[in-house]
């Protein structure tokens, strides 16, 4: 299995970026840790594997509730937000361990009790093997609970930037295979329940979630910075040298457009809460 574009992604500046902004996607994402956490409903002393876990908010949540008998293990291919996680498990003294592996190939020396994720199993170019690879790290009683965004269309927080962004490019960006690797690649709900009973998983269930996201930022110029920053536009943006000014100032309109009167700003969102069982 050949993973080697995204280890490459998100070992470049797009780790990096996501290290530089940890706290406010960790602010803007912990709503979806809260989901994951609640459907997995983890036991004290189970052993828990996190995949791509990033910067290690959700498995340090999840450390607190398991307990140190066996802790929570994190398992993601970027050197920055390995290191980042390990210093933020330091720090508190979390019962939490982060390997820096690519999911897909990597064995836990012992098997866990659960496996979760949030926003971190849709970027393998072979996802069914991935998923046939991560059940072998887990007990024959074991389980899976993740979460994954629905289509983009659904998601507004990240198609308006985009459309905003769309008046200053310099070519229309090229169709794009929906299901290549990527944050949106899991939308097709029919698709992941097929690649998750291909990966030897039972009793699939898949439910939407849809709720507002909150934008980080003080106010509507961070914001907009941010989101420039992260996601499907800061790809665009690279790939095309847009000019970064005049994008910043349709961002700055519409995060404005979006402000709701206690200062926050919310966008819709729609995600898929996947659990499912080892057969
Ligand atoms: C959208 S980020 C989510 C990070 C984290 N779960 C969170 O919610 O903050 C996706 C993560 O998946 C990781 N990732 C991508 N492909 C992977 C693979 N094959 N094995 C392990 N991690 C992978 C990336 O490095 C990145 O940290």
């Amino acid at each position: 299995m050949n993973n080697a574009d995204q280890i490459e992604y998100w070992n470049g500046p797009a780790g990096q970026k996501w290290v530089d902004q940890s706290n406010r996607l960790d602010a803007m994402l912990a709503p979806f840790a809260d989901k994951v956490i609640a459907a997995a409903d983890l036991k004290s002393g189970e052993a828990v594997m996190d995949i791509g876990c990033g910067a290690g908010a959700l498995n340090l949540r999840a450390a607190a509730k398991v307990g140190a008998a066996h802790g929570a293990l994190g398992v993601d291919v970027s050197a920055p937000l390995i290191a980042l996680a390990r210093a933020r498990a330091a720090e508190a003294n979390a019962p939490a361990r982060f390997e820096l592996a690519d999911a897909s190939v990597f064995t836990a020396p012992d098997p866990v009790g659960i496996v979760i994720s949030r926003f971190g199993v849709m970027f393998f170019e072979d996802p069914a093997p991935a998923f046939a690879n991560i059940r072998q790290s887990v007990k024959p009683d074991g389980r899976l609970a993740f979460i994954c965004w629905q289509a983009l269309s659904l998601n507004d927080w990240a198609l308006a930037p985009l459309q905003a962004a769309m008046a200053f490019l310099k070519e229309a960006p090229a169709p794009a295979d929906p299901t290549a690797p990527g944050p949106f690649a899991f939308h097709d709900k029919d698709r992941v329940a097929r690649i998750l009973s291909d990966a030897g998983w039972a009793n699939v269930s898949i439910d939407p979630v849809e709720t507002a996201i909150i934008l980080p930022g003080d106010d509507v110029e961070t914001t907009a910075k941010f989101m420039m920053q992260l996601g499907p536009l800061s790809r665009l943006l690279a790939a095309q040298g847009i000019d970064e000014a005049q994008v910043e100032a349709a961002l700055i309109t519409l995060m404005q457009d979006h402000k709701k009167p206690d200062g926050r700003i919310a966008m819709k969102s729609a995600c898929w809460m996947v659990s499912a069982d080892n057969a």
